[in-house]
């Protein structure tokens, strides 16, 4: 469980400070996808890093599992900071390291516990046959499929995904949200999701807040079609998308 309890967070910008999250209390329960949505500059990514601690909260509380977040010295910060995957709209891969190289890296950096295999992400995300091949090789949708493999391959409790999908274009989007669906159906995780395409939490998430400004407007539960496109050819999707217009 996540949880934020009055979460805010100034900064300095051209007319003084403002608040970049304001006030913002929520909840995200174990194994939900959860959105969140809003303009760009609204307080999308500052809210979602609170939970990983990439920003701490002038004011306010996040409570991870039973534990206030800010308290935690070194020690428990980096334990906790270990059991959250992220994923990125750039995909932050090293471009001098192979695909397998990328998603292996973690596993050097850090003793985890139960992590998957290599052998096991790469197979799940289907780059079986790109193991050897370097970022610039890759389509920007095998690359967030890297991206997504190397969150995995740790066992994360927590996923946070910035904008996974805005440097894609629409079918690789659909892609990769099958692929972020099937990781959640099979490894059991919590996906906290940031993004500004409404068709993305409309695929994927349980429930999104709204950010206005820094503000939590809404919280929606989202009432999603069931869709598994993964069996399909992109020919077929074109026809489905085309003739139900
Ligand atoms: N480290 C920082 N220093 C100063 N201002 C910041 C910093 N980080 C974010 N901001 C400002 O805080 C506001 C919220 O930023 P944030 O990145 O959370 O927005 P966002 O909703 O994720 O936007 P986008 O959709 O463009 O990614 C923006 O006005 C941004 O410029
Ligand atoms: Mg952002």
């Amino acid at each position: 469980m996540i949880d934020i309890e009055n979460g805010t967070k100034s900064f300095v910008g051209k007319n003084g400070d403002f608040k970049a999250v304001d006030n913002v209390t929520l909840s995200i329960n174990d194994k939900e996808i959860f959105g969140i949505i809003g303009e760009s500059g609204a307080g999308k990514s500052t809210l979602m890093r609170f939970i990983n601690a990439l920003e701490t909260p002038d004011s306010g509380q996040v409570i991870v599992d039973g534990i206030d977040v800010k308290k935690l010295d070194k020690k428990g910060l980096r334990k906790h900071q270990k059991d959250i995957g992220m994923i990125f709209q750039q995909f932050n891969l090293l471009n001098n390291k192979t695909v397998e190289e990328n998603i292996k890296l973690p596993l050097e950096l850090h003793n985890y516990k139960k992590p998957l295999t290599v052998e096991d992400v790469i197979k799940f995300v289907g780059l079986d046959d790109k193991r050897d091949n370097y970022p610039a090789e890759l389509s920007g949708g095998q690359k967030q499929r890297v991206g997504i493999a190397r969150a995995l391959v740790t066992r994360p409790k927590i996923l946070l995904c910035d904008e996974p999908t805005s440097a894609l274009d629409e079918n690789t989007t659909d892609e990769i949200v099958d692929v972020l669906r099937k990781a959640q159906n099979e490894f059991h995780m919590t996906v906290v999701i940031v993004t500004h395409e409404l068709n993305v939490i409309k695929q994927l998430c349980h429930r999104a807040a709204v950010l206005e400004s820094g503000r939590l407007v809404d919280t929606i539960e989202v009432s999603n079609p069931v869709i598994d496109r993964s069996d399909k050819s992109y020919h077929e999707r074109v026809l489905e998308v085309l003739q139900d217009a």
